[in-house]
């Protein structure tokens, strides 16, 4: 499929939630105020706290990423993604090594209450893991644009990828597969647990449609102003996309 050639808006920023307590997650939201309107609800929250803290949030006026990376049979991810559409989150994530049949059930189950999008090759992944994963050397970049053609097929609203790959995905689907990309880092920022890190404006050059800021920003002695500089550099990054 060509790449598209419209002009394109800037990254939708999401909070990651990675908190263990609602309480947690309501001072980081308070704290954050009104400029931050979309916020990851990840395995760490939702297992603490199930659907109370979506309910929370929407409650706040602000948009939901479940973050469950559902792994399983399709008939079981399909129910799953019903439940979460019930929820009324916008996005939900699957792996897309779930295969083929999963992914359909994951959109079917989903009913265009909640837009799917399927988790290609982990940030935290490097080659040497990946291979050790695969059994053989693998090339990142190469699975991504596999498993996203995986995904395409099925007809998720996206996938998610590191920022190092999102330009190719960009190129091969076009708007046919919004990416959504974790993993940002402030330039020379401590990249935790991540190995494909990028900065925010990298990002959005790659043509990300959704970007998470994780501990750039809630792990910052000033969360406000982190989540202020990283977002300023989405839109003029946008415009000079590759
Ligand atoms: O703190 P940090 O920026 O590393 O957080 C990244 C966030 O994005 C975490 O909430 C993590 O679960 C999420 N994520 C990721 N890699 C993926 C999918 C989601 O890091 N492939």
């Amino acid at each position: 499929m060509a790449g598209v050639t419209a002009p394109r808006t800037a990254p939708l920023p999401i909070v990651a939630l990675d908190v263990g307590s609602l309480a947690d997650a309501q001072r980081l939201v308070r704290q954050l105020g009104p400029a931050t309107t979309f916020y990851k609800v990840g395995l760490q929250l939702f297992s603490a706290e199930g659907p109370r803290a979506v309910e929370w949030l929407h409650g706040e006026g602000k948009r939901v990423f479940l973050d469950l990376k559902l792994h399983d049979i399709p008939n079981t991810v399909r129910g799953a993604a019903a439940s979460a559409g019930a929820l009324g989150v916008s996005l939900l994530t699957v792996h897309a090594l779930g295969g083929a049949a999963m992914l359909r059930a994951a959109v079917e189950g989903a009913a265009g209450r909640t837009n799917i999008m399927a988790v290609t090759v982990l940030t935290s992944m490097d080659a040497a893991t990946l291979a050790r994963s695969m059994g053989h050397p693998t090339e990142i970049a190469g699975e991504v644009l596999r498993l996203a053609q995986e995904a395409c097929d099925a007809q998720t609203h996206g996938i998610v990828c590191a920022g190092t790959e999102c330009a190719a995905v960009r190129a091969r689907f076009g708007d046919a597969l919004q990416p959504l990309v974790p993993g940002l880092r402030p330039a020379g920022g401590a990249a935790h647990d991540q190995s494909r890190v990028v900065t925010a404006a990298e990002a959005a050059r790659a043509g990300a449609a959704y970007v998470i800021f994780g501990r750039a920003v809630t792990a910052a002695a000033d969360p406000v102003g982190a989540y202020a500089t990283l977002a300023a550099e989405l839109q003029p990054a946008a415009q000079e996309k590759s």
